[in-house]
């Protein structure tokens, strides 16, 4: 597929998301000429700025932002590129205004709308730009990306989807979870599916358990007006680590087009053992960050934060055990859990195996109960990472823990950011890193009893200190005695922390 150039309308494009993230995307595109010939840029905002107030906001943005500093040259041609248009995204004229401007021949009439917005008010502007024609696909395509929260729950994600499938077919919407657009991610299919060593064990034969760790030392900041409604199984458990788990655990796809991938993506959705609300308590742990200290310094916890209401019962830690009833995975359980003011940020997928059926080495110091880990660091240590136990040198039988290093970004290699991949997937059509409709209803299906759970009950939540590893009473999710949460992606730190 090869990108094809567009207007590119973001809404929202004085906001953070952009200024953080979309345009500095937008501009290493540039650097790296991704962007097709002709590509514009038009940004939607509700200030009274010109072009120029515009282009020196948007240098601000990237002189934080560019890697190896800003490019003049490039910047140069970036401006050209770029438009802004005052408009309000209430308003019906606004979009006149805007149809008015880029059905024009100066701009390309492939058409990408992101919505960097509330998601309330997805359904008003797919509406309102249906309304003046520009998501008809006379002239060029015309495609619309909006991100999570895709609904509050599974009803309103329904409903949600019921409004914008009015006036856009399903290959017109392109749903973003930014962790699939990170590099560790996709890694992660081309770790399972471009080798064959691993597959014969990646089954409830070898495999004793997997654990799915985000881990933050941030709070909530000024977040709390979103946050407080959300909670973190909602901002992230429901989206980005039941993704994380699917690519773990899906079946190899037919292909590796979007509709086989997300195929397979759903069946292990839809896999999950449904977890009733009597047994949300055996499944599923919430828990609120206390006050406490973060790196030296004495932090606030969450009743404390600006704008959280004093009786708030929100989790910024949430954990789950879920099982997925089919022939590879049936009984091995998956931990996902995640957190705010947290010991460390870090996202870590980590698999342990099954231990060795026979003791043989019983009468020597030869330890066989530390299980083989697989380790996928995916931020901020990319590697994936095998520990074996082998034996030390020297004349006695003693052992020690080793890692074979599978990483697979060398030093002088740079980072990319996961939304240059998916901005430009945007313009080549490519949609197996974007979310199907009915991938964000199974999502919301598993998590819904939970949710509702914890809705009803309101009296207490459990709290774990800021800067720690989160709440102790988590352990009771664990099926057996020997396991326990892996922290680190070393063993020795790893025991350290246990
Ligand atoms: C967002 C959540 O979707 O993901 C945030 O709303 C969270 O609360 C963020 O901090 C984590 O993303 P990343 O890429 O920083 O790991």
């Amino acid at each position: 597929m090869k990108a094809e150039a567009c207007t590119y309308v973001i809404y929202g494009a004085t906001g953070n998301l952009s200024r953080i993230k979309l345009m500095p995307a937008l501009y290493h595109l540039d650097v790296e000429n991704l962007l097709p010939e002709g590509t514009k840029i038009v940004a939607l905002g509700r200030r009274e700025w010109d072009q120029q107030k515009w282009q020196s906001e948007v240098r601000d943005m990237l002189e934080v932002k560019a890697r190896n500093g800003l490019d003049e040259a490039v910047f140069e041609r970036f401006c050209k590129r770029m438009h802004y248009h005052k408009g309000d995204i209430k308003q019906a004229e606004s979009y006149e205004a805007l149809a008015a401007t880029i059905n024009s021949t100066e701009f390309p009439q492939n058409k990408a709308f992101y919505l960097s917005v509330s998601p309330s008010d997805f359904g008003s502007i797919v509406q309102l730009l249906s309304d003046v024609g520009l998501l008809n696909e006379d002239a060029g395509w015309s495609r619309v990306v909006i991100e999570k929260p895709f609904g509050y729950d599974l009803q309103s994600a329904q409903s949600l989807q019921r409004c914008v499938g009015k006036y856009l077919r399903e290959d017109q919407i392109y749903r973003i979870d930014h962790y699939l657009g990170k590099g560790t991610v996709q890694n992660l299919l081309v770790f399972r599916f471009a080798n064959t060593m691993l597959e014969p064990l990646w089954n409830r034969n070898y495999i004793d358990h997997i654990q799915i760790t985000h881990s933050e030392e941030f709070g909530i900041g000024t977040r709390a007006q979103y946050y407080d409604t959300s909670g973190a199984t909602r901002d992230m458990l429901q989206s980005h680590l039941l993704q994380l788990m699917t690519l773990v655990t899906m079946e190899p796809p037919a292909s590796m087009d979007a509709e086989s991938l997300r195929d397979e993506k759903v069946k292990v959705l839809k896999s999950v053992r449904p977890i009733p609300k009597e047994a949300v308590n055996a499944h599923a742990f919430r828990a609120q960050y206390s006050s406490g200290n973060q790196n030296g310094e004495k932090v606030n916890g969450y009743l404390q934060e600006e704008n959280v209401p004093a009786n708030s019962v929100t989790e910024t830690y949430a954990a789950l055990k879920l099982y997925i009833d089919n022939w590879r995975w049936k009984d091995v359980p998956i931990y996902l859990r995640t957190g705010k003011r947290m010991a460390k940020s870090q996202s870590i997928i980590s698999i342990c195996f099954k231990q060795p059926p026979l003791q043989f080495f019983r009468d020597t110091q030869v330890k066989c109960d530390t299980p083989n880990w697989l380790l996928m660091g995916i931020q901020p240590e990319e590697c994936i990472r095998m520990e074996m136990t082998v034996k030390e040198p020297g004349l006695g039988m003693s052992t020690r823990l080793t890692s074979l290093d599978a990483s697979y970004r060398n030093e002088n290699e740079h980072l990319t950011d996961a939304y240059e991949d998916l901005l430009l997937d945007v313009m080549e059509g490519d949609r197996s890193l974007f979310l199907r409709a009915d991938e964000v209803e199974y999502a919301w299906k598993i998590v819904d009893p939970i949710l509702q759970k914890w809705a009803e009950e309101r009296d207490y939540i459990a709290t774990y200190p800021a800067g720690s590893w989160g709440p102790e009473g988590s352990r009771r999710l664990f099926d057996k005695e020997k396991q326990y949460w892996r922290h680190s992606l070393t063993p020795k730190e790893d025991l350290e922390c246990k």
